[in-house]
Protein backbone atom coordinates (compact mmCIF):
# COMPACT_ATOMS: atom_id res chain seq x y z
CA UNK A 1 0.00 0.00 0.00
CA UNK A 2 0.96 3.69 -0.70
CA UNK A 3 0.55 6.31 1.62
CA UNK A 4 1.15 10.19 1.14
CA UNK A 5 1.51 12.29 4.29
CA UNK A 6 0.18 16.32 4.68
CA UNK A 7 2.37 18.36 6.88
CA UNK A 8 2.54 21.86 7.89
CA UNK A 9 5.38 21.61 10.70
CA UNK A 10 7.67 19.26 12.96
CA UNK A 11 6.56 16.38 11.46
CA UNK A 12 7.24 14.55 14.76
CA UNK A 13 4.21 11.99 13.68
CA UNK A 14 5.98 11.34 10.00
CA UNK A 15 9.14 10.44 11.81
CA UNK A 16 6.83 8.16 14.01
CA UNK A 17 5.32 6.63 10.73
CA UNK A 18 8.22 6.46 8.40
CA UNK A 19 10.79 4.44 11.23
CA UNK A 20 7.78 1.71 11.85
CA UNK A 21 7.92 1.41 8.20
CA UNK A 22 11.73 0.81 8.20
CA UNK A 23 11.69 -0.83 11.33
CA UNK A 24 9.21 -3.49 9.73
CA UNK A 25 5.99 -3.07 11.71
CA UNK A 26 3.85 -1.10 8.16
CA UNK A 27 4.12 -3.08 5.05
CA UNK A 28 3.79 0.05 3.48
CA UNK A 29 5.38 3.01 1.16
CA UNK A 30 5.55 6.31 1.82
CA UNK A 31 5.13 7.95 -1.90
CA UNK A 32 5.33 11.47 -1.06
CA UNK A 33 4.81 14.19 1.91
CA UNK A 34 3.52 17.59 1.06
CA UNK A 35 3.48 20.66 2.99
CA UNK A 36 2.01 23.96 2.57
CA UNK A 37 4.38 25.69 4.19
CA UNK A 38 8.39 25.95 2.91
CA UNK A 39 9.85 25.65 6.36
CA UNK A 40 8.19 22.72 7.79
CA UNK A 41 10.86 20.76 9.11
CA UNK A 42 9.63 17.59 8.43
CA UNK A 43 10.27 18.45 4.69
CA UNK A 44 13.58 17.75 5.79
CA UNK A 45 13.13 14.49 7.75
CA UNK A 46 11.20 13.56 4.45
CA UNK A 47 14.04 14.20 2.21
CA UNK A 48 16.40 12.42 5.00
CA UNK A 49 14.31 9.02 4.50
CA UNK A 50 13.99 9.76 0.64
CA UNK A 51 10.92 10.74 0.20
CA UNK A 52 10.06 12.96 -2.14
CA UNK A 53 8.75 15.70 -0.95
CA UNK A 54 6.56 18.97 -2.61
CA UNK A 55 5.09 21.95 -1.42
CA UNK A 56 2.24 23.58 -2.16
CA UNK A 57 2.02 27.28 -0.70
CA UNK A 58 -1.86 27.50 0.48
CA UNK A 59 -1.39 31.63 0.23
CA UNK A 60 -0.49 31.43 -3.15
CA UNK A 61 -4.19 30.44 -4.03
CA UNK A 62 -6.69 32.82 -4.42
CA UNK A 63 -9.52 30.98 -2.49
CA UNK A 64 -9.87 27.25 -0.04
CA UNK A 65 -11.20 26.02 -2.91
CA UNK A 66 -8.32 26.76 -5.57
CA UNK A 67 -5.98 25.23 -2.89
CA UNK A 68 -8.45 22.20 -2.01
CA UNK A 69 -8.00 21.06 -5.79
CA UNK A 70 -4.62 21.88 -6.77
CA UNK A 71 -3.82 19.68 -3.41
CA UNK A 72 -6.04 16.87 -4.68
CA UNK A 73 -4.80 17.07 -7.94
CA UNK A 74 -0.92 16.57 -6.30
CA UNK A 75 -2.51 14.08 -4.02
CA UNK A 76 -3.82 11.52 -6.76
CA UNK A 77 -1.17 11.84 -8.77
CA UNK A 78 0.48 9.62 -6.49
CA UNK A 79 -2.92 7.09 -6.42
CA UNK A 80 -2.34 6.34 -2.14
CA UNK A 81 -4.58 4.08 -0.53
CA UNK A 82 -4.43 6.29 2.53
CA UNK A 83 -3.56 10.06 3.20
CA UNK A 84 -2.50 10.92 6.53
CA UNK A 85 -2.78 13.99 7.83
CA UNK A 86 0.63 14.39 10.19
CA UNK A 87 0.14 18.02 11.80
CA UNK A 88 -1.51 19.50 8.58
CA UNK A 89 -3.24 22.95 9.65
CA UNK A 90 -5.54 23.62 7.03
CA UNK A 91 -9.41 23.29 6.92
CA UNK A 92 -10.72 21.41 3.87
CA UNK A 93 -13.18 21.88 2.32
CA UNK A 94 -16.25 19.61 2.37
CA UNK A 95 -15.11 18.19 -1.56
CA UNK A 96 -11.95 17.19 -0.51
CA UNK A 97 -12.91 15.45 2.46
CA UNK A 98 -15.50 13.90 0.42
CA UNK A 99 -13.12 12.55 -2.73
CA UNK A 100 -10.89 11.18 0.52
CA UNK A 101 -13.58 9.71 2.38
CA UNK A 102 -12.39 6.25 3.91
CA UNK A 103 -8.95 6.37 3.41
CA UNK A 104 -8.04 9.89 4.95
CA UNK A 105 -7.06 10.04 8.89
CA UNK A 106 -6.43 12.46 11.19
CA UNK A 107 -4.29 13.20 14.73
CA UNK A 108 -5.76 15.55 17.19
CA UNK A 109 -3.79 16.08 20.56
CA UNK A 110 -7.53 15.98 22.75
CA UNK A 111 -9.34 13.23 23.70
CA UNK A 112 -11.97 13.73 21.13
CA UNK A 113 -14.92 15.40 21.22
CA UNK A 114 -13.30 16.94 23.62
CA UNK A 115 -11.34 19.81 22.47
CA UNK A 116 -11.69 20.15 18.57
CA UNK A 117 -9.79 22.90 17.43
CA UNK A 118 -6.16 24.40 18.06
CA UNK A 119 -4.46 25.14 21.68
CA UNK A 120 -6.07 22.09 23.47
CA UNK A 121 -3.12 21.78 25.93
CA UNK A 122 -3.40 25.23 26.81
CA UNK A 123 -7.32 25.00 27.31
CA UNK A 124 -7.07 21.59 29.12
CA UNK A 125 -4.70 23.36 31.59
CA UNK A 126 -7.33 26.60 31.83
CA UNK A 127 -10.10 24.59 32.20
CA UNK A 128 -7.87 22.65 35.07
CA UNK A 129 -8.57 19.21 33.68
CA UNK A 130 -6.71 16.48 35.44
CA UNK A 131 -6.72 13.81 32.08
CA UNK A 132 -5.72 14.97 28.78
CA UNK A 133 -4.55 12.68 25.47
CA UNK A 134 -4.45 12.30 21.82
CA UNK A 135 -7.20 10.73 19.16
CA UNK A 136 -6.41 9.45 16.17
CA UNK A 137 -10.06 9.36 13.30
CA UNK A 138 -11.11 9.33 10.21
CA UNK A 139 -11.21 12.27 8.76
CA UNK A 140 -15.54 13.32 7.91
CA UNK A 141 -16.38 17.53 7.05
CA UNK A 142 -17.42 18.29 11.13
CA UNK A 143 -13.93 19.60 12.19
CA UNK A 144 -12.39 17.03 14.35
CA UNK A 145 -15.59 15.17 14.23
CA UNK A 146 -14.78 12.05 12.45
CA UNK A 147 -14.65 9.11 14.17
CA UNK A 148 -12.33 8.33 17.10
CA UNK A 149 -10.36 4.76 16.00
CA UNK A 150 -7.82 5.17 19.04
CA UNK A 151 -6.94 7.13 21.78
CA UNK A 152 -4.54 7.29 24.57
CA UNK A 153 -4.23 9.15 27.90
CA UNK A 154 -2.06 11.15 29.63
CA UNK A 155 -2.72 12.66 33.39
CA UNK A 156 -2.14 16.47 33.83
CA UNK A 157 0.84 16.92 36.38
CA UNK A 158 -0.10 20.02 39.04
CA UNK A 159 3.89 21.40 37.31
CA UNK A 160 2.33 21.05 33.52
CA UNK A 161 3.04 24.01 31.35
CA UNK A 162 1.68 23.83 28.43
CA UNK A 163 4.91 22.49 26.54
CA UNK A 164 5.26 19.89 29.57
CA UNK A 165 1.72 18.48 28.28
CA UNK A 166 1.91 18.90 24.74
CA UNK A 167 5.44 16.23 25.07
CA UNK A 168 3.93 14.21 27.18
CA UNK A 169 1.00 14.28 24.77
CA UNK A 170 3.34 13.79 21.93
CA UNK A 171 5.19 10.92 22.98
CA UNK A 172 1.73 8.67 22.82
CA UNK A 173 1.04 10.11 19.30
CA UNK A 174 3.96 8.58 18.50
CA UNK A 175 2.66 5.34 19.58
CA UNK A 176 -0.86 5.34 18.21
CA UNK A 177 -0.34 6.70 14.97
CA UNK A 178 1.75 4.14 13.27
CA UNK A 179 -0.48 1.19 15.04
CA UNK A 180 -3.39 3.13 13.64
CA UNK A 181 -1.79 3.44 9.89
CA UNK A 182 -0.75 -0.39 10.47
CA UNK A 183 -4.26 -1.54 10.86
CA UNK A 184 -5.32 0.51 7.75
CA UNK A 185 -2.70 -1.12 5.36
CA UNK A 186 -3.58 -4.22 6.46
CA UNK A 187 -7.21 -3.19 5.76
CA UNK A 188 -8.20 -3.88 9.22
CA UNK A 189 -9.83 -1.07 9.47
CA UNK A 190 -12.61 0.71 7.64
CA UNK A 191 -15.45 3.40 7.66
CA UNK A 192 -18.76 2.30 7.01
CA UNK A 193 -21.85 4.34 7.00
CA UNK A 194 -20.13 6.85 9.30
CA UNK A 195 -18.46 4.19 11.90
CA UNK A 196 -15.05 2.91 12.23
CA UNK A 197 -14.78 -0.55 11.94
CA UNK A 198 -11.61 -2.67 13.94
CA UNK A 199 -11.91 -6.50 12.14
CA UNK A 200 -15.35 -6.00 11.55
CA UNK A 201 -16.39 -4.28 15.18
CA UNK A 202 -16.84 -1.22 16.61
C1 LIG B 1 0.41 17.02 16.77
O1 LIG B 1 0.21 17.51 18.05
C2 LIG B 1 -0.86 16.50 16.20
O2 LIG B 1 -1.68 15.92 17.14
C3 LIG B 1 -1.48 17.76 15.66
O3 LIG B 1 -0.41 18.49 15.13
C4 LIG B 1 0.78 18.12 15.80
C5 LIG B 1 1.78 17.68 14.79
O4 LIG B 1 3.03 17.41 15.35
N1 LIG B 1 -2.52 17.44 14.70
P1 LIG B 1 4.18 16.87 14.40
O5 LIG B 1 4.33 17.87 13.26
O6 LIG B 1 3.82 15.52 13.93
O7 LIG B 1 5.41 16.86 15.25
Amino acid sequence: PTLVVLISGNGSNLQAIIEAIRAGRIAARVAAVISNRVDAYGLQRAADAGIPTETLDHTAFASREAFDQALQERVDSFHPDLVVLAGFMRIFTPGFVQHFAGRMLNIHPSLLPLYKGIHTHRRVLEDGGNEHGVSVHFVTPELDGGPVIMQAKVPVLPSDTEERLAQRVHVQEHVIYPRVVKWFVEGRLKLENGQALLDGKI
